[in-house]
């Protein structure tokens, strides 16, 4: 039932270049987008003056990427809350907000009720869901399925990059509907959306690597993930990964806010993954890596391969292939996943099952 694999997560890892193919097919067709069945059209987008993103945990972080891709290629403003947040707040929500609220499993209680709440206000609600038929398909007036086939493990991976792959098919749909979205652009994106599961195979072939990092260092007790715009996005979702299976404490920050305190963590041989695969600001955080390597930090830095010569300035380097600074947190992701499984296996955890949690968590 493991398909020959030690644990389900190692398992639906491998099925990643499947499952973004099942998300993106149909679906990208030469410069366009299209989502077959949705209700969401031009007519209703211009009614539509606030975009709310409403999820939990690793749903929660695809929809901070949503959030940069709807802002960037649609140009709306928009905001995102945990719905356990939002749902005991009393939200500002009318039937001119559009919320999208995404979960792998459908039935998480939170989610569900933020879905009551808004629709109750007159809101148009569109869900992005894994699980056809569950509670959050049928109460959402519009559904986006992921496609990425079941999921066991607890720790959620082959869902997350096909979230972050139907929020970008999505943000390029808002995009065609508003007039926002610029041909290039859509040619582009459907371009990169393409070829996601070929990125992510490279990484999938780097895991010789990654277990020996991990075997060397399945001891430390914290770990600091930084990262600037997408990488941000990347960077939490692999520090989530990494508390969930490893129980080993960790950090994401968003690296310019890093002198704002965090900073006096940092110390001799601490352990900081900085993800650098966003050209805009590249050089942003080659300076906040030699803040922490000054404290003594020992880095290991992730960036396309254009920029390997980082090497000079790090400990240890890890490319993902040239490619769309867009499309990155697809491949990128894939990394800090199989990072996590490394220690935490090398930890012995109980990969599959980590202590208190449950796969869906239908209780608040
Ligand atoms: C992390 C994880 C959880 C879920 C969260 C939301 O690996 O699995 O953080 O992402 O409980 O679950 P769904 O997406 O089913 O609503």
């Amino acid at each position: 039932e493991k398909g020959g694999y030690d644990h389900f997560m190692m398992k639906e890892m491998m099925e990643q270049p499947k499952a973004m193919n099942d998300a993106i097919t149909g679906r990208c067709s030469g410069n366009s987008v299209l989502f077959s069945g949705l209700h969401l059209d031009s007519e209703m987008m211009k009614h539509i003056n606030r975009i709310q993103i409403v999820a939990c945990g690793t749903a929660y972080h695809a929809g901070m990427v949503g959030k940069y891709y709807f802002e960037k290629f649609a140009r709306v403003s928009v905001e995102i809350e945990a719905a356990s947040e939002y749902r005991y707040k009393n939200p500002i929500v009318d039937k001119n907000t559009l919320l999208i609220v995404i979960s792998q499993s459908g039935e998480t209680a939170d989610t569900l009720a933020a879905i009551r709440l808004a629709k109750d206000k007159g809101a148009w609600v569109l869900a992005v869901t894994n699980v056809v038929g569950s509670s959050i398909a049928r109460e959402a007036q519009d559904v986006i399925y992921t496609n990425a086939g079941p999921e066991i493990a607890v720790a959620s991976t082959k869902a997350y990059v096909t979230q972050v792959g139907c929020m970008l098919l999505l943000a390029s749909y808002l995009g065609q509907l508003n007039g926002k979205l610029g041909e290039n652009d859509a040619a582009r994106l459907c371009h990169g959306l393409s070829i996601t599961s070929g990125l992510i195979e490279t990484v999938l072939d780097n895991q010789d690597k990654i277990k020996k990092f991990a075997d060397a260092n399945h001891e430390i007790y914290d770990l600091f993930y930084l990262g600037r715009g997408l990488d941000y996005c990347t960077c939490l979702e692999g520090s989530l990964k990494l508390k969930e299976i490893s129980y080993i404490h960790s950090e994401a920050y968003a690296a310019g806010e890093l002198k704002h305190g965090p900073i006096a963590l940092i110390d001799e041989g601490t352990i900081v993954v900085a993800v650098c695969t966003q050209e805009h600001v590249f050089e942003k955080m080659l300076s906040n890596i030699k803040e922490v390597k000054a404290r003594g930090a020992y880095v290991l830095a992730i960036v396309q391969q254009a920029h390997e010569e980082i090497a000079s300035e790090v400990d240890e380097v890890w490319t993902i292939p040239n490619m769309d600074d867009d499309i990155t947190p697809i491949p990128t992701v894939v990394y800090l996943q199989l990072l996590a499984y490394y220690l935490a296996v090398a930890r012995d955890c109980d990969v599959d099952k980590p202590k208190n949690l449950a796969k869906s968590v239908t209780v608040e």
